[in-house]
């Protein structure tokens, strides 16, 4: 079992490089496949959902490699559009493959995807959004075949702004017949992303960012490989600020985007740190006495992201007075909360609202992450504990970040992996 010293205690000095976004670079991959011929990728992130997106894009009869960070697919030769069950559990975004293999090859053999942790994650939405084109889906014993002999465009009125479905529908949407019109769409930077890419790919498109998108498909012609940067990673960003903001310091985050998370920066604000954005970067200063924020509720894009919520809670066990949080994603985006008691935080959570009533101090603790942002969190908390915290867990946390340890070395703190055997 591989464990994650942190040594906490000491302020965070320093500067680093945010890496490129996860949440972009996974469906960017998937709609390499939507395409035909040869992508390349570039500031895609080194992290374990990305090998195992690239293991589902081999076993559908891709080829990818990469050179000198730089990840080249080539997706020319006939797709096989079948995903086993093992790759698909292995991560949640593994759903986009829905749509691109629906847009790219007429039919899609999939599981119901993983990453549960978090509560429920039904895909009524995706489903709703590919049928609404013209799909034909079965779902059996977990087992969802979808199938279209003719993609058609359409109007597609989302019940809910799902980034998973708005992605989805985008995909399929790239090479149906005619214009589609997707409204009440994700709002969130990765759309945008994606939407980029698909231009470059040869596609119509436009709206992403706001909450009408329109896409022209390219119908029988021709959607080609294409050339993308992948956007810098606002999450991970939001992460190393906690960390800094939590365990005092001063500290440069560069290749990043403020603007694409001014939610967390506001709130980070309200807690009494300095903060000053610049062109791709942000200077965060903090004495590590923080002071409780106004409520922290999480909603769509562009408001309080959920996956930066484990994160900045982490940051305010030591703070001030009270912060409340309201957590209206997911149902289960709380797990974080028992390990930090082990560290001594004192929180209480409700169904969706959880109370963190700020302590003097943490102590180190044995923790271990139960998903991906909890983790991070964890290692937020230890950076302001006292003495040395072992985190497990650690695949939760690398599914997300590159080398968290080699990350907060560089911003000056002890963090250590321990490898098992
Ligand atoms: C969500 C986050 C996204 C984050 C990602 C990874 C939001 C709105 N989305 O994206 O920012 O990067 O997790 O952690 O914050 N839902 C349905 N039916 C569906 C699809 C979704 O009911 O078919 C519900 C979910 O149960 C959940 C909500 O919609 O309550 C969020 O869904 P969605 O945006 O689709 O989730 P992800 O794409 O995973």
């Amino acid at each position: 079992m591989s464990v994650l010293e942190i040594t906490g205690g000491r302020p965070l000095k320093g500067m680093i490089r945010i890496q490129g976004a996860k949440n972009s670079a996974l469906p960017i991959l998937a709609a390499s496949v939507a395409a035909e011929g040869v992508s390349v990728i570039r500031n895609c992130p080194e992290l374990t959902d990305v090998e195992t997106t690239i293991k589902i894009l081999r076993h559908i009869g891709c080829e990818v490699w990469k050179d000198e960070g730089v990840l080249y697919i080539d997706s020319s030769r006939p797709i096989r559009p079948e995903i086993p069950d093992m790759l698909m559990s292995e991560l949640r975004s593994s759903v986009i493959f829905l749509g691109a293999l629906l847009a790219r090859a007429g039919e899609a053999w999939i599981s119901h995807p993983g990453g549960c942790e978090l509560g429920p994650r039904p895909i009524d939405l995706h489903i709703g959004a590919l049928r609404a084109m013209g799909a034909e889906t079965d779902d059996r014993g977990g087992r969802l075949i979808c199938r279209a002999r003719r993609l058609e465009g359409g109007r597609i009125d989302l019940p809910f702004p799902s980034v998973g479905a708005t992605e989805n529908a985008m995909l399929a949407a790239a090479r149906a017949d005619g214009m589609t019109v997707i409204t009440n769409a994700a709002r969130e930077p990765e759309i945008e992303d994606l939407q980029n890419y698909l231009i470059a790919a040869g596609v119509r498109a436009a709206g992403a960012g706001s909450s009408v998108i329109y896409i022209c498909g390219a119908g029988k012609g021709r959607v080609h490989g294409a050339e993308h940067r992948v956007i810098s990673d606002r999450i991970a960003a939001a992460t190393f600020l906690s960390a800094c903001a939590g365990a005092g310091g001063e500290i440069t985050i560069y290749d990043t985007e403020p603007k694409h998370y001014t939610a967390v920066l506001r709130s980070l604000r309200e807690t009494g740190c300095e903060l000053e954005t610049g062109e791709g970067t942000v200077r965060i200063k903090s004495s590590g006495r923080v002071k409780a924020p106004r409520p922290v509720t999480t909603k769509p894009y562009p408001g309080f992201p959920t996956d930066a919520q484990p994160p900045v809670m982490a940051a305010l066990l030591k703070a001030e007075g009270t912060t409340v949080f309201v957590e209206n994603i997911f149902q289960n985006r709380y797990r974080h909360t028992d390990e930090l008691r082990l560290m001594g935080a004192d929180i209480k959570t409700e169904g969706k609202t959880a109370i963190i009533c700020g302590v003097k101090k943490l102590t180190a603790a044995r923790v271990k992450a139960a998903d991906l942002r909890g983790g991070a969190a964890l290692a937020v908390a230890a950076l302001s504990a006292e003495g040395v915290s072992e985190i497990t867990g650690l695949k939760h946390i690398d599914r997300g970040y590159e080398c968290m340890e080699r990350s907060l070395e560089e911003l000056g703190a002890e963090a250590v992996r321990l490898e098992d055997g």
